[in-house]
């Protein structure tokens, strides 16, 4: 294996075959050079959809794949790794039954539950949440799910991310409560939120914050909202992972920034005045799984017609997970 040059039999490989090859930006950068499109998960989904190439060869995490396979169950989709999002894995099936059931318990009708899953869950609680009426939302257009959701009159369950929902239930100046927090009190909320988060982006603190103001003043603070609310609120700028790029894009090239997100992604961002918005390096550990060989490997499954780690999801799952994230695509 180590005398292949995998950058080479990559080039070779995709463009022998009709694949694409579809990269998350928190990817590390040997994989994310080798990209056909790149994106957020929400771009990614998206374009996959679109693309008429009869193979997807996804670069990110297990959910990702899973969600082309749903809009688009057609195509072929193999995941070099498939790793789950630690964040994923903090919901299953019996977990979303016990976060209904504590809304039912505490006075709210079944049917007035509008549920919403981050994208990053398993394609079963996206089912479940379709089967319920319910959507998918991304980071990038969570305000507007949620706003749609709300004009329902409907309680908001939003799993499984607490600090999503958080951050947008305080951008929209409504109330939100926390599964398992003292007081949360399903009837006096509007977002009632599962009690997941992202261990990466957990690493950003507000003394992380004050450093960088006290070190650099002037400096800008922006960060993805899966960030801790206490960091959200006193940041200058929140967004995905592409709405934090067009705001660095934006900025002026002496301005200093902070960047609260994954590493590999914010070392690419610019090459001066940018900052890693922690004293630890936030690598996101299931991203970065996935090695150049890994991809080789993968495709190179395709050419011998032995395809590896190929996506696959049950029919009816693929019906109402579906439903879930077609609501969202079609808002
Ligand atoms: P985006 O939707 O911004 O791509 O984020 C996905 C993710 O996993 C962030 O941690
Ligand atoms: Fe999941 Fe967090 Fe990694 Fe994103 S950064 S894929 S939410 S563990």
């Amino acid at each position: 294996m180590d005398d292949i040059d995998y950058r080479k039999e990559i080039e070779r490989l995709k463009s022998e075959l009709d694949v694409t090859v579809a990269v998350h930006y928190y990817q590390r950068d040997e994989v994310f050079e080798l990209a056909d499109i790149k994106g957020d998960s929400l771009e990614l989904a998206r374009k996959c959809q679109q693309d008429e190439k009869e193979w997807v060869v996804f670069c990110g995490v297990g959910f990702m794949g899973q969600s082309v396979k749903v809009i688009a169950p057609h195509k072929r989709v193999l995941m070099p790794k498939v790793a789950c999002c630690s964040m994923a894995r903090m919901i299953d099936s019996s977990y979303f039954d016990d976060s209904v059931d504590f809304m039912v318990r505490h006075g709210i009708d079944r049917e007035d539950i509008m549920p919403i899953t981050y994208i990053n869950s398993d394609v079963d609680i996206k089912a479940k949440v379709g089967r319920m009426g319910g959507m998918v939302c991304t980071s990038s257009n969570a305000p507007v799910i949620i706003e749609k959701a709300l004009s329902s009159g409907k309680k908001i369950l939003f799993v499984p991310d607490r600090c999503l929902g958080q951050n947008v239930a305080r951008q929209m100046g409504v109330k939100s409560c926390v599964i398992g927090e003292e007081g949360c009190e399903p009837k006096d909320a509007d977002i009632i939120c599962f009690d997941g988060f992202c261990s990466v982006h957990q690493l950003f603190t507000v003394s992380d914050v004050e450093f960088y103001r006290r070190r650099y003043p002037g400096i800008k603070i922006a960060v993805h909202p899966e960030c801790d609310p206490s960091i959200t609120e006193i940041a200058d700028f929140t967004g995905s992972t592409s709405q934090l790029i067009e705001y660095i894009k934006g900025l002026d090239e002496e301005q200093k920034v902070a960047v609260g997100t994954e590493y590999n992604m914010v070392h690419r961002l610019r090459p001066k005045n940018t900052y890693i918005l922690s004293s630890t390096k936030p690598e996101c550990p299931t991203m970065n799984e996935t090695t150049i060989e890994d991809l080789y490997r993968t495709l190179k499954s395709i050419e011998d017609g032995e395809p590896i780690n190929e996506i696959f999801v049950d029919e009816e799952t693929v019906h109402y997970a579906r439903e879930a994230l077609e609501r969202m695509l079609a808002i």
